[in-house]
């Protein structure tokens, strides 16, 4: 079994200092968190991809700074590794305030809620990460922070106890979620604007993959940089990752660069696959497919047979096999297309769906 991927796409460790142009980003003693940081954009102008969605935001920002006025809360959906943090510290540079990062499970009390508020300064962005996370308690005290910029606080207890209510910097808020669907209404409704984030296009990737091995002084050519690109599962922090397993096998079995043919074997060694499916990914498509008959079947079911959460296969396995033709949903559960049949080196029965045509975009 491949390593798994995780749900957490939570708050990234220290900012390691930033590499310029000219500097090399020593990833050999980087963890997988700070290697990842390294290469995340400081800018718009640095930012591949999410194309509408950054000059949406361009909009926004130049108009609160040319206004003095804080950035609307807003709202950021979407698979992990699609850049939903990277953002919150792009716009963070862009506006030039502070990025405090939190997530839906660390503020675990009202208490912890008000100490992150009230260490927020003038127009600071506070990112919360897995907001569909927050216990209704803690998401109560966050409209009024939100919609007034106060918040009350209970001091003593019992019937000694006083209200005293606590004016806060005007600051805005940035939700993350992998589940736009687990997110109340009163919630949702006080976001100024949300936007669900698209998986990239395989010229995007090639370019992102481009621009980290330029950062890390990775050779690589063009024809490698697609190749590590479509086996990405169309997200660059899987690219990121994969970048730097394969830069490993360019340095001991060819010349140090990454070509095509070298991507391509050592991914395969890897266990990811032409179309970017790791373990995980065709241990689902074989159960649905092998197990179930190709479905349709319900997630409990799949989960159980695979012994993995529910919860991961819905926001991490799923949407990409989703986005790229292997399974769809029906409102019978899920079923095997014939691009999944063929994947896996089978004929598909006639009865299943076909999947569509990837042709232009990854496969
Ligand atoms: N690294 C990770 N995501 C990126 C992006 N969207 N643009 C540039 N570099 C990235």
């Amino acid at each position: 079994m491949g390593r798994k991927r995780h749900l957490d796409d939570g708050p990234a460790a220290a900012m390691p200092a930033r590499a310029d142009d000219s500097e090399v980003v020593p990833t050999e003693s980087l963890g997988e968190r700070a290697y990842q940081v390294a290469l995340r954009p400081q800018c718009f102008e640095e930012y591949i991809g999410q194309r509408d969605l950054i000059d949406n935001l361009r909009v926004s920002v130049q108009a609160a700074k040319q206004g003095d006025w804080s950035l609307d809360h807003f709202l950021l959906a979407g698979p992990p590794g699609l850049g939903k943090t990277t953002l919150a510290h792009v716009i963070g540079n862009e506006l030039g305030v502070k990025v405090h990062v939190s997530s839906g499970p660390a503020i675990d009390h009202k208490g912890m809620l008000a100490s992150l508020l009230t260490s927020l300064g003038e127009g600071d962005v506070l990112f919360i990460d897995e907001i569909h996370r927050l216990q209704a308690v803690v998401e109560e005290n966050l409209y009024p922070a939100m919609e007034d910029f106060k918040f009350d606080l209970f001091i003593g207890d019992g019937p000694h106890a006083k209200a005293v209510t606590m004016k806060l910097p005007r600051f805005t808020l940035l939700g993350a979620t992998t589940r736009m669907g687990l997110l109340s209404a009163p919630l949702l409704d006080r976001f100024g604007f949300h936007w669900q984030l698209g998986y990239y296009e395989l010229d995007e990737m090639a370019a992102i993959v481009e621009r980290s091995a330029a950062l890390l002084r990775i050779g690589i050519d063009s024809a490698g940089a697609v190749e590590v690109a479509r086996r990405s599962r169309s997200t660059p922090r899987i690219a990121n990752r994969l970048l730097r397993r394969v830069r490993d096998f360019a340095a001991v079995e060819g010349d140090g660069t990454i070509t095509r043919a070298i991507a391509a074997s050592a991914l395969d060694r890897l266990r990811v696959d032409h179309a970017g499916l790791d373990a995980l990914d065709r241990s689902y498509l074989s159960v649905v497919v092998e197990r179930f008959d190709g479905g349709p079947v319900g997630v409990d079911a799949i989960a159980a047979s695979m012994s993995e959460e529910r919860g991961t296969l819905e926001e991490v396995v799923e949407p990409f096999l989703l986005q790229a033709g292997f399974v769809t949903r029906t409102p019978r559960g899920r079923m095997a297309t014939a691009t999944a049949f063929r994947h896996l080196g089978l004929r598909p029965p006639g009865r299943v769906p076909s999947g569509g045509s990837m042709q232009g975009k990854l496969f």
